[in-house]
């Protein structure tokens, strides 16, 4: 018994020694220690012994389970720490390595430009409105002084979607709008930055949908001079101080008499180029003194008030202002011409 008890020991201390992780440990803990082992068969079998062998074996069988129970521990304690060092040693991070740097969007170059349109309107006391996009004949046309039939209506080749409702060509129904609700009472004094739709063929300088400003001021005393100054304010912060303005005749229905603006060549500075078309100057937007009837049909009263409104393209002050020569850029959203802008 006693060399069984020798051998089992030998036998699962070499096991123990080969065991290459934890679970072939586990397995040898087992075999040997467990209820049904080897050692726990030769106790059983003590019975059989005289009854002075029987406190010698017993010790010895208590002895080679400590001693197995003691190595089956240390190789744990050393297959652990193995295990951890490899691990260590796979997942070392060399701080030392450039970073990655991660792609960070930013807002897009138009809706960058209309906000700061927006602060610009918003220091000179206008108020930001808005509109449907989806709109009634009524609103796009009529309230604006543009009956059925009438020829100015071929200026906007309009997306109808019934006989009565279209996809707005404009934001100028949003002034007709906001002066309804003002119930005849002004002052009325707002920016309306939206997307509009019209019927074009998309090319350099075409697209059927862009985006426009719209600007309002209905009051007692309004008077063409004030439209000039808020326009000079508004092209000197936006292009410059060293920009000079000018208003030229022009006709929109919705406004008596109308205007358009110019601002200087910023690249001969009136000398006349290739830029300016040899002019000198450069479009930037229409405006005028809102026509009586447009008051009349949203509820003022034109003998009390007046008012001045004006109508711009983001896209082409971007275009100027960035030296864009393709509206379509703005649009097909290639980050490569997108990420440029973001820090402008
Ligand atoms: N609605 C005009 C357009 O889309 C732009 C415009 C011109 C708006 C003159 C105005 C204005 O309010 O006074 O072409």
């Amino acid at each position: 018994m006693k060399e069984r008890l020798e051998e089992l020991r030998n036998e699962a201390l070499e096991k123990v020694e080969k065991a290459e992780n934890i679970k072939e440990l586990q397995d040898v803990r087992v075999s040997y220690l467990g209820k049904k082992g080897p050692i726990t068969e030769v106790l059983r079998g003590m019975g059989k012994l005289p009854a002075e062998e029987r406190p010698v074996i017993g010790q010895l069988a208590n002895d080679v389970r400590e001693s197995i129970a003691r190595a089956i521990e240390d190789k744990q304690t050393e297959l652990e720490k193995e295990a951890l060092e490899q691990r260590l040693r796979e997942e070392t991070i060399d701080v030392t390595l450039p970073g990655r740097p991660n792609q960070v969007g930013g807002p897009h170059l138009l809706t960058k430009l209309i906000q700061e349109i927006e602060d610009l309107f918003i220091g000179m006391g206008f108020e930001v409105a808005e509109g449907p996009e989806v709109e009634t004949d009524y609103y796009n046309f009529e309230a604006l002084n543009l009956p059925k039939g009438h020829p100015a209506r071929d200026m906007q080749d309009s997306f109808y979607i019934t006989e009565e409702i279209l996809m707005r060509t404009h934001t100028s129904p949003v002034q007709a709008r906001t002066m309804e609700k003002h119930e005849g009472k002004g002052p009325v004094k707002i920016i309306c930055p939206g997307k509009v739709y019209r019927r074009d063929t998309d090319d350099a300088t075409h697209s059927h949908q862009f985006t426009q400003i719209e600007g309002l001021f209905v009051d007692k005393n309004v008077r063409m001079s004030d439209l000039k100054g808020v326009l000079n304010t508004f092209a000197k912060k936006m292009f410059g101080e060293d920009r000079e303005i000018r208003l030229r005749p022009s006709f929109f229905p919705f406004t008596e008499p109308s205007v358009e603006m110019d601002i200087s060549c910023k690249i001969c500075r009136g000398e006349g180029c290739s830029v300016c078309k040899g002019t000198g100057w450069i479009e930037i937007l229409g405006a005028g003194m809102v026509h009586p009837n447009v008051l009349r049909m949203a509820g003022f009263d034109p003998d009390v008030y007046n008012g001045f409104a004006f109508g711009m393209g983001p896209e082409r002050i971007a275009m100027l202002k960035y030296g864009i020569d393709d509206i379509r850029h703005f649009y097909i959203n290639d980050v490569r011409f997108l990420k440029q802008f973001h820090q402008a």
